[in-house]
C-alpha cells in the first residue's frame, strides 16, 4: 500500500468516528509488517473516561486478529465540519500503547491530506520509551 492509500484508509476511518462529545473525530490506518491494514475511530462514551482514541482502536482490532508487528501508522483529525490546520498526534497513552508493538521504529504518519503530511518515528515521539524489554 502506497503512503497515499494509507492516509486514505484513514480519512476512511475517521467517517465511522463516534465523537458526539468532542466533536473532534480521528482516523487511524495501521499497517502490519504483513501487509495487512487495521483501521480505527475514536469512540468516546457519555462518561468521558472509557474514550477510546482512534490509534488503540486501530491497535486493539490488530492485535485481536493475531498481527503484532506494525511498519506504519497514519493518522488524521480534525474538529466535525472542519478542515485541521494542525495535525493530529496521537496522545502520550496512545504512544505508549504502540511502543509495546511497535518500539522505536514505528512509522508515524501525521497527516491533513494525502499530499501534507509530517513523518516520524515512534522513537522520536516517545523517546526512551519503557517496553516490554525492561520487564526481561
Ligand atoms: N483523539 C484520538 O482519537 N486520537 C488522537 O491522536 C488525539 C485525540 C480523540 C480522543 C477524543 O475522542 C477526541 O479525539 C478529542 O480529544
Amino acid at each position: 500500500m502506497t503512503k497515499q492509500e494509507l492516509i486514505r484508509a484513514a480519512f476512511a476511518a475517521r467517517e465511522k468516528a463516534y465523537a458526539p462529545y468532542s466533536r473532534f473525530k480521528v482516523g487511524a490506518a495501521l499497517e502490519a509488517k504483513d501487509g495487512r491494514v487495521f483501521t480505527g475511530c475514536n469512540i468516546e462514551s457519555a462518561t468521558y473516561t472509557p474514550t477510546c482514541c482512534a490509534e488503540r482502536t486501530a491497535l486493539v482490532k490488530a492485535v485481536s486478529e493475531g498481527a503484532r508487528e506494525f511498519s506504519r501508522i497514519a493518522i488524521v483529525g480534525a474538529a466535525e465540519g472542519k478542515v485541521n490546520t494542525l495535525v493530529t498526534s496521537p496522545c502520550g497513552v496512545c504512544r505508549q500503547f504502540l511502543y509495546e508493538f511497535g518500539g522505536d521504529g514505528l512509522e508515524v504518519i501525521l497527516a491533513k491530506s494525502e499530499e501534507d503530511y509530517l513523518e516520524m518515528t515512534l522513537g522520536e515521539l516517545l523517546p526512551i520509551g519503557f517496553g516490554p524489554a525492561n520487564l526481561e
